[in-house]
């Protein structure tokens, strides 16, 4: 059989980005050595903030059109201490994902086999975290102003049910805060309603994002996929994250469905400034996204067996501080790379 090759663009960009993004890379290259089933090749951009300083701009002229010319884009992360997120978000990340209609934020999570979540030992008293608002006032005012089209909503409402039709459950949560928000939000629930017509075999729920909350922590298993607008996911995905153990494992992909651009994989983390070149970030999140990079491209079977090696190693004890282990990011890397050349 004629191996498929594919052509992956490489942004590690800041901080622990270049440390998780290597170790993906020799990660996928071992595992295309091994299965032979499929090729692969990276391209490296370095686009950064070390760019951006130096030149002004984050993106060179014409770089869009060269990355479009790729399978896919595996990112690393995007911000630096000297430079304001905002600028850094907007420079790079997401001047990526908006032309390249990327709509599709997908974010996956599980406690992986051989980690543990924060919360089993929570006892009554350790969780009070009190609250209070509007203090020293200053008169001082600010807003933010969110636009829901009911072209956008409809099609990621679409992609959320057939995502939800994909998986065994067959549920999907819908996420929104229309009590509160009485436009954009109720605009979002009527779209589900309508959308949930064309699915008449996905079991549908709708949950306020701040019940969600309590719900994710005290009822996880009565979840499968939810849908919520990016900031709300934002949020969620973060809580998600750490439910199952740590920022360090959780992927995500930015995902245009009609496949007309390429589609963005990258740990949900940032560029992590208190850990970057100590050899201690966690590979994990780096590595789930490139196998759900793998499963977009169509290789299933690979998709999934990376993804079964990266849990084997957790499962031996293989995994870094932010797991409550000792490895290193190189010593995880090279237990996957041995795990799938002995497996596979
Ligand atoms: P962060 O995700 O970089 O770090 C939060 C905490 O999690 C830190 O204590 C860090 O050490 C830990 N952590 C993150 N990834 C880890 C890994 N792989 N292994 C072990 N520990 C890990 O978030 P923070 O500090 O809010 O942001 C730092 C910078 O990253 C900012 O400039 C921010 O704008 C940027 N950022 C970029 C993102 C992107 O490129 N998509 C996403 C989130 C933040
Ligand atoms: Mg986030």
């Amino acid at each position: 059989a004629i191996a498929k090759s594919y052509s992956i663009a490489s942004i590690p960009a800041d901080g622990i980005g270049p440390e998780v993004v290597n170790a993906a890379i020799s990660v996928l290259k071992a595992l295309s050595e091994t299965l032979g089933t499929f090729d692969i090749e990276f391209k490296h951009y370095d686009w950064s903030s070390e760019t951006y300083k130096k030149t002004g701009k984050y993106i060179p002229d014409g770089g869009l059109e060269s990355l479009r010319k790729h399978d896919a884009i595996l990112f690393g992360a995007v911000g630096a201490p000297d430079v304001p997120d905002h600028i850094s978000l907007w420079g790079l990340r997401l001047a990526i994902c908006q032309p390249f209609q990327q709509y599709a934020n997908v974010r996956p999570t599980k406690v992986f086999r051989g980690t543990q979540s924060p919360l089993r030992n929570c006892k009554t008293g350790d969780l009070d975290w009190g609250g209070r608002s509007h203090r020293g006032q200053a008169w001082e005012t600010a807003t933010e102003v969110a636009m829901f089209t009911r072209h956008a909503v409809e099609r990621i409402m679409r992609f959320a049910f057939q995502t939800a039709q994909s998986r065994p459950r067959k549920l999907l949560t819908v996420v929104t805060k229309s009590n509160a928000q009485r436009n954009g939000m109720v605009l979002w629930d009527e779209v589900a309603a309508e959308v949930a017509e064309e699915f008449p075999d996905v079991t549908t729920d709708k949950m306020l994002v701040d019940a969600m909350t309590c719900r994710m922590v005290l009822k996880p298993e009565s979840l499968d996929t939810i849908v919520a607008t990016n900031l709300q996911a934002d949020i969620l995905s973060d809580l998600a994250a750490a439910l199952a153990g740590s920022i360090g494992i959780a992927p995500t992909s930015n995902l245009d469905p009609s496949r007309q651009n390429p589609s963005m994989f990258e740990p949900i983390h940032g560029s992590a400034f208190d850990i970057t070149g100590k050899g201690v970030a966690n590979p994990v999140a780096t590595f789930w996204t490139s196998s759900e990079m793998l499963a977009w491209l169509g290789e299933e079977d690979a998709s999934k067996k990376l993804l079964d090696a990266v849990e084997r190693v957790c499962e031996k004890g293989i995994v870094t501080a932010d797991l409550g282990g000792v490895a290193k990011t190189e010593d995880v890397t090279n237990a996957v790379i041995e795990e799938i050349k002995e497996s596979f």
